[in-house]
């Protein structure tokens, strides 16, 4: 049987916005590298769950690395340089994470892309993330590079207003999603993870988002 031209060259990019592209299973080749880099990253600094300013409990865990790490407690949402849990620096950012933001920013039209935060997101069955915005970083004009690990789930993306209907995208393991520029402050969330266990991931979702923060 002869391939066509689309099988030939794996999945293509979709655009879902102006400045938003997802990149369909555009970190499976670097995969095993990059969980090889991410197992010392959460032994140093174990997912947690935090508190929001209004002293909910957080459903997603989560934890960081790269110069700065967004935590969130009763003083509220921000950058800090240090795990406020261990008070030590938060561990570094792994090269190949940082090659691979970099690499999918350039496919999305980003160039240049040098992020030193990245938040690491812990998804059970169940857990969902609701709508929001990325919006605790200085600078506006980099954009966000997400990686997904794991158990699939449904990416929502609205717009710049909480009240803006949301596109549903699903996103699987290996599946990197970009948005920058005009929809650099969308609203988006994800919706509740379905039971199930990944080959290689087991039973959890794990979301990488790489942010120039500071
Ligand atoms: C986030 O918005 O921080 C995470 C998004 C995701 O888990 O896909
Ligand atoms: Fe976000």
């Amino acid at each position: 049987m002869i391939q066509s031209d689309l099988d030939l060259f794996g999945p293509q990019p979709q655009r879902l916005a102006a400045h938003t592209v997802l990149l369909p299973g555009f970190a499976l080749a670097e995969m095993e590298p990059l969980l090889d880099a991410l197992r010392p990253v959460l032994r140093a600094a174990p997912f947690r769950h935090m508190q929001t300013p209004g002293g909910q409990h957080m459903a997603v865990a989560l934890t960081n690395c790269g110069a700065l790490g967004w935590v969130s407690d009763a003083k509220g949402y921000r950058y800090t340089p240090t795990d406020p849990q261990s008070g030590e620096p938060w561990p570094d950012l792994p090269q190949v994470l940082l090659g691979l933001a970099r690499r999918a920013a350039e496919v999305a039209g980003f160039e240049g892309f040098v992020p030193d935060a990245c938040l690491v997101n812990h998804y059970l069955p169940g857990t969902r993330l609701s709508l929001h915005q990325d919006k605790n970083e200085r600078d506006f004009s980099q954009p966000i590079v997400s990686i997904s690990l794991g158990l699939p789930a449904v990416f929502l993306l609205g717009g710049l207003l909480r009240s803006d209907r949301t596109q549903r995208v699903p996103l699987s393991h290996g599946d990197v999603m970009v948005w920058g520029g005009e929809d650099r402050l969308r609203f988006h969330g994800v919706m509740p993870v379905k039971p199930g266990v990944h080959p290689r991931m087991g039973e959890r979702r794990i979301n990488l988002t790489l942010r120039k923060a500071g």
